[in-house]
């Protein structure tokens, strides 16, 4: 029993997690699991039919094999006739089940866009090769508050994302939550979310879109709406004054790309690094939050993730670290 057990723990382990389609925690992911596991079933009950009509049909013809020797040709039609007969029951079972599931897909679809209520909380997330713009519709002025490369969402509550992109084809995929969906330049594309399990999730990108596509992913926090209201406030804020010898560096060799709004730097190229050492990751999901890494990102971005547009800025070791300790400090 033990080693059953086993077995199925090793078949399903791979099941849960922050990054599968068959651990729903959200509405939408569960419209498209439910449908999953329906066509599991139905694809399950056809081949038993037809693989149970096809052992019987052997079956049949292994045990008239002496038969026909003898030249006994009632048995043989017998038979024939006994098969004849079993076709609707197999033909119909097969039209059943695809009538049953092209039914399902059509509601699941549904339940996917149906036009609902004004969202809670929009959200424009743009794909650029290779990170993620994020931007939130303030609910106080109106304005959008940028972030990157993480998605807050209140828990139990619809988020309406519209996805873009600035340069090539990118594709929004966090399948803890909803399906993918194409993020395509030119074009706004809309996703509704309504996550209802508290965590972390991780999305990636799920179209092809250059070198480093693998290292598109996106850290995803669902969180009760309250929590969600006060890191959303949190990220409203500017960043502190600018003072030291990082902060000076920043400005010269960083501002053209880069953002830390309440400063002077206002580049849009890149990430708005307000307050990035609040984040989880670095890079999209390449690297772990530390001061480490962002020296190490700093300094050895091309060698880090080749082909990536953050060029790797000659500095002194003294002002890569300067840099570091003041984009640490930026929570
Ligand atoms: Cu962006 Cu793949």
């Amino acid at each position: 029993m033990s080693a059953r057990l086993l077995v199925a723990y090793l078949l399903l382990i791979g099941c849960a997690g922050t990054q599968s389609t068959l651990d729903p925690g959200g509405d939408q992911a569960g419209a498209l699991f439910s449908l999953f596991a329906l066509t599991m079933w139905v694809c399950g009950a056809i081949y038993t039919v037809v693989a149970a009509g096809l052992g019987w049909a052997l079956w049949q013809a292994w045990r008239r094999r002496g038969v026909d020797a003898r030249g006994d040709g009632d048995v043989t039609h017998r038979t024939d006739r006994r098969l004849t007969r079993l076709l609707p029951f197999v033909a119909g079972t097969i039209v059943l089940g695809l009538t049953v599931l092209i039914t399902a897909s059509f509601f699941a679809d549904r339940a996917l866009f149906a036009t609902r209520a004004a969202p809670a909380l929009e959200v424009r997330v743009t794909g650029h090769q290779w990170w993620w713009r994020v931007e939130y519709r303030d609910p106080a002025s109106g304005g959008w508050i940028e972030t990157a490369n993480e998605l807050h969402l209140p828990q139990g509550q619809t988020v309406r994302l519209a996805l873009g992109a600035a340069d090539v084809i990118h594709s929004f995929w966090v399948p803890n939550v909803a399906g993918k969906l194409d993020m395509i330049p030119g074009r706004t594309n809309l996703l509704d979310i309504t996550a209802r399990r508290a965590g972390w999730y991780r999305g990636q990108c799920a179209e092809f879109c250059g070198m480093q596509h693998a290292h598109m992913a996106l850290a995803v926090k669902v969180e009760p709406p309250a929590a969600f209201r006060a890191w959303l406030a949190a990220q409203a804020a500017p960043a502190g004054a600018a003072a030291g010898r990082g902060a000076m560096v920043f400005a010269t060799a960083c501002a053209a790309c880069h953002a830390i709004r309440g400063t002077g730097a206002g580049g849009r190229a890149g990430p708005d690094l307000t307050h990035v050492a609040g984040r989880r990751t670095l890079a999209a999901g390449t690297l772990t939050m530390t001061r480490g890494n962002l020296q190490g990102w700093i300094t050895q971005p091309q060698a880090i993730k080749p082909g990536t547009s953050m060029p790797a800025v000659p500095l002194t070791p003294a002002d890569a670290d300067a840099v570091a300790g003041y984009l640490a400090g930026l929570q």
